[in-house]
This record gives C-alpha cells, sequence and structure tokens, in this order.
C-alpha cells in the first residue's frame, strides 16, 4: 500500500511508482518532496546566522560551512546581499577556520538593515560591499581592484534568478575561479518548484538551472560535483560547480 503525506492539508501521492521505504530511491524522492514543501512554506525566510537572515536552507548552510572548511579560500565573492546573513556566515566561517580572508558581497541597492547589520556584526572588517548590478563592467572593475593578484576565490552567485542574469553571472564570475575551485549557484532548485503553490510557471524555463545547464553545455571547464548533494535536501542541485581545467 502506498503511504500519503499531507502538504498542505491535502494528502499527496509521494509518487505513484515509488512505495515509502527505506531504499536510496524512496529517500531521494521524499527528500526531494520534503525540499519542495519546505521552500513552499517559506520556512527558509526565518533562518538567522548569529541573529542576522539569511535566505538558505540550513542544509545548504552546512553545505556551504564544509565547502569553505576543505577550499579554504582568502576571498569568498557573492552576488546577493539582502539582509547580509551570507556575508556575515561566510565571514563568520572564514574567522573560526583561522583564514585572515575576507568576502566580498555585490548587491544591485544595498538595504540599510545590511550595513547595520554587517557593522553589528563582530566581521564588518572582513566584509567589503559593491553597490551594482552584478553583470555590469562597472561593478567587474571595482571587484578586480579589490582583489588584486588574489588567487584562492570562491564564488556564490545569488542574486537575480532568472535564466538571462544567472547565465550572464556564470559567465562573467567563472573566470575568477581558480582550477580545483569551486562556483556555487543558489536556488537551481526553481525549476522543481514551477508547478507548487508559491512557485512561478515561469520558472520551468526562466529560472538558475536552464542557466546552469547552458553554461555547462558550452563551458567543459566546470562540473557539477555531485559530492555535495550528499544531505539530499537542498535549494541548490547541481549547483556546486568545481573548475577542473
Ligand atoms: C536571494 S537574495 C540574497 C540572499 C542572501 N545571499 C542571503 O542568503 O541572505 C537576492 C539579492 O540579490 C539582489 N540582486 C538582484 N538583482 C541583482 C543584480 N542584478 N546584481 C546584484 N544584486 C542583485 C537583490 O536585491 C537581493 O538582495
Amino acid at each position: 500500500m502506498l503511504s500519503k503525506l499531507g502538504v498542505y492539508g491535502n494528502p499527496m501521492r509521494i509518487s505513484s511508482t515509488i512505495q515509502l521505504g527505506y531504499s536510496p530511491q524512496a529517500t531521494a524522492e521524499l527528500a526531494r518532496q520534503w525540499t519542495k514543501a519546505m521552500w513552499n512554506s517559506s520556512l527558509w525566510k526565518k533562518v538567522h546566522w548569529l541573529g542576522v537572515p539569511v535566505q538558505q536552507w540550513p542544509t545548504d548552510l552546512m553545505l556551504m560551512q564544509e565547502l569553505i572548511a576543505t577550499v579554504r579560500p582568502n576571498c569568498i565573492v557573492e552576488t546577493g546581499l539582502y539582509l547580509g546573513g551570507t556575508a556575515v556566515f561566510y565571514a563568520s566561517i572564514l574567522r573560526l577556520l583561522g583564514i585572515d580572508g575576507r568576502v566580498i558581497s555585490i548587491e544591485i541597492q544595498i538595504n540599510p538593515t545590511a550595513r547595520k547589520n554587517i557593522e553589528a556584526s563582530s566581521f564588518a572588517d572582513r566584509i567589503h560591499l559593491i553597490e551594482g548590478d552584478s553583470k555590469s563592467e562597472a561593478v567587474h572593475e571595482r571587484l578586480r581592484a579589490l582583489l588584486g593578484c588574489e588567487q584562492d576565490i570562491l564564488i556564490c552567485l545569488d542574486s537575480d534568478h532568472s535564466y538571462a542574469h544567472t547565465l550572464g553571472e556564470l559567465r562573467a564570475f567563472s573566470r575568477y575561479v581558480p582550477i580545483g575551485g569551486y562556483m556555487v549557484l543558489f536556488d537551481t532548485i526553481c525549476q522543481e518548484l514551477a508547478g507548487t503553490p508559491n512557485g512561478q510557471r515561469s520558472w520551468t524555463h526562466d529560472s538558475p538551472m536552464t542557466a546552469l545547464e547552458e553554461f555547462l553545455a558550452e563551458n567543459r571547464n566546470f562540473q557539477t560535483d555531485p559530492a555535495w548533494e550528499k544531505f539530499m535536501v537542498t535549494f541548490a542541485p547541481r549547483g556546486f560547480l568545481r573548475r577542473v581545467g
């Protein structure tokens, strides 16, 4: 007999073909349904790091902590500051690891609350903000000036999630990633959320995953690293990209 889960009060079949249980396939299916339900419940909007709102699912923050501890970058460049949560998170992990590194966060319109959150944290001296469109040449000029000859860079993309903007960001920021280094693209889950209550129909084609597929097809120097799918529950499926050449 197929088990059923209640989501939004309505019983929902997990799948017409997979029995609920503990097989690898059933676990993967449950994880994917759980991810979709958590995203739709907006619980990810309630996550905080050291008191600052951070728009990430907790398992993805844990993965980022592990990635930073593995790669040990001197500089983390992110797009999408919002209220400063990930900037503070990345800066705090660098400090805990004893890395004298910094975070550069690029945001099209810096929210005054983000500035306050960063100033109030213990990491303001490590976080540099650039205001502007992450695809613009002006922003990249400022970024190159801040980076200088820095090589150990980790890129985290979390700004405008449209297909066109994401593809532009992937192309523009891939040049900063050293061989063996990583570029993380968040919210690739959007495509799968297209048919869900809070998802947008356009996300089937106008979201990070379609941009990621096009970028990977045109750029053989980057590959999705499946090692970072290990928790199964992630808002960034296939989004951990390793530069291999
Ligand atoms: C999903 S939020 C970032 C969340 C943040 N990384 C966190 O986890 O707390 C996306 C942010 O990207 C910014 N953004 C949108 N378009 C942008 C662009 N073209 N360039 C830079 N930032 C942009 C938005 O203003 C918003 O603050």
